[in-house]
């Protein structure tokens, strides 16, 4: 048995995580601020199951830190908690820098002062770190676009060139491989959230497990934040007979990943401590457009809408290969994207947060 402390563990990802390490006998405590982008009602979710610690306070406080680490004294601290309005985070850098830098170096902060080590750090990152990748050409010779410009995405030129001119692809990632470079303050928040868990846990003899997730979806997820969570955003829509509005060409490619599949990754994480770094996606990337209409049809709502909106940040391509977290974490994503869907298609109806928005 360990003793599991969750950030932001109120938190989509964090309560299902809850739930399965109390299943396999783990002592489990969250501290969240019960955020209200996330939590409306700012109540604890009924989600949490009930035999976890919760602690209220706020990760950029050192004060909430020294009374949580007395307290729980935790083995293992998983790091959830995070501002992740991809969007959001250019207009709120500082909210963004704040929680997600500021709080994670409060957290070794407070470590420092409480005497107290776990022997390990798992950290949620993202596949924001990547920014668009890597790219090939038709060739095969991999670069690296960089950030698409604004008077690109003003022009609907939508997909990279390669430095001829000449058709390019995109190349799943692969951590330890494909170079980061964040294209958004959110993302250059969670690579910055990586580098001070490394320099200070080498330094200091804790292991770090960082899982970069792809686009985590599933019940649970927040109906009310539309700054995140693209699926729950188009489900959302359907279920109220919207039309469903697909950026760009709707060719953006992204790897969408069942909560449960993440959680396993992260329970396998957890029971095994060591110094690793994985890709976490369901290794099968898809198309905007293409979620869009499995959404749109399970649900008998108008055919989707591509509308040739854009974001300013917003990646062209992002999906990984899951070959380290397999031979890492015995990680065998389950959960196909019909499945995935129908579930949150279930589930959404029966969320208070959907009924109390209006449905
Ligand atoms: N969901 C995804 O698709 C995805 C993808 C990549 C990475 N991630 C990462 O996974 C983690 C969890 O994501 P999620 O989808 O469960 O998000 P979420 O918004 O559902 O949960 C985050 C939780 O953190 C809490 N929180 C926010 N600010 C806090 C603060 N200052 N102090 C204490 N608690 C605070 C919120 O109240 C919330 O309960 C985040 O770090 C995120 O960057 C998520």
């Amino acid at each position: 048995m360990s003793r599991v402390l969750i950030t932001g563990g109120a938190g989509f990802i964090g309560c299902r995580l809850s739930g399965a390490l109390l299943s396999i006998g783990d002592d489990v405590a969250v501290l969240d601020n019960l955020h209200p982008q996330v939590h409306p009602s700012r109540t604890v979710p009924d989600d949490l199951p009930a035999d976890v610690r919760f602690v209220p306070g706020d990760v950029t406080a050192v004060g909430s830190w020294a009374a949580v680490l007395a307290a729980v004294r935790p083995d293992v601290i998983v790091h959830l908690a995070a501002e992740t309005g991809t969007g959001q985070s250019l207009t709120e850098p500082t909210r963004h820098a704040g929680v997600n830098v500021v709080g994670t170096a409060a957290m070794l902060e407070a470590l420092e002062h409480s005497h107290h080590r776990p022997a390990h750090l798992v950290l949620a990152s993202s596949r924001a770190v990547y920014g668009d990748g890597a790219w090939a050409t038709e060739a095969g010779e991999v670069f690296y676009p960089g950030q698409r410009h604004a008077a690109q995405l003003e022009a609907g030129q939508w997909d990279h060139r390669a430095p001829d001119g000449g058709l390019a692809h995109a190349v799943p990632s692969v951590a330890g491989r494909t170079v980061p470079d964040p294209t958004n303050v959110y993302a250059a928040t969670k690579l910055a959230q990586e580098h001070l868990l490394n320099s200070w846990a080498q330094a200091r003899g804790v292991h770090v497990s960082i899982l970069r997730l792809q686009n985590v979806y599933g019940p649970g997820q927040s109906v009310t934040n539309s700054y995140t969570g693209v699926l729950t955003f188009f489900a959302r829509t359907a279920l109220t007979g919207g039309v469903i509005d697909v950026y760009e060409d709707g060719q953006i490619v992204r790897d969408f990943v069942f909560v449960d599949d993440v959680v396993a990754a992260a329970v396998a994480a957890v029971q095994l401590p060591a110094n690793r770094l994985v890709d976490i996606g369901s290794g099968d990337p898809t198309t905007i457009l293409a979620v869009a209409e499995l959404v749109a049809t399970a649900c008998g709502a108008p055919t989707p809408r591509v509308s040739g909106r854009f974001r300013h940040g917003d990646v062209r391509a992002a999906s990984c290969t899951i070959d380290a977290a397999t031979a890492e974490l015995s990680y065998v994503p389950k959960t196909s994207l019909a499945d995935g869907i129908a579930a949150v298609l279930e589930w959404m109806p029966t969320s208070s947060d959907f009924r109390a928005a209006g449905g």
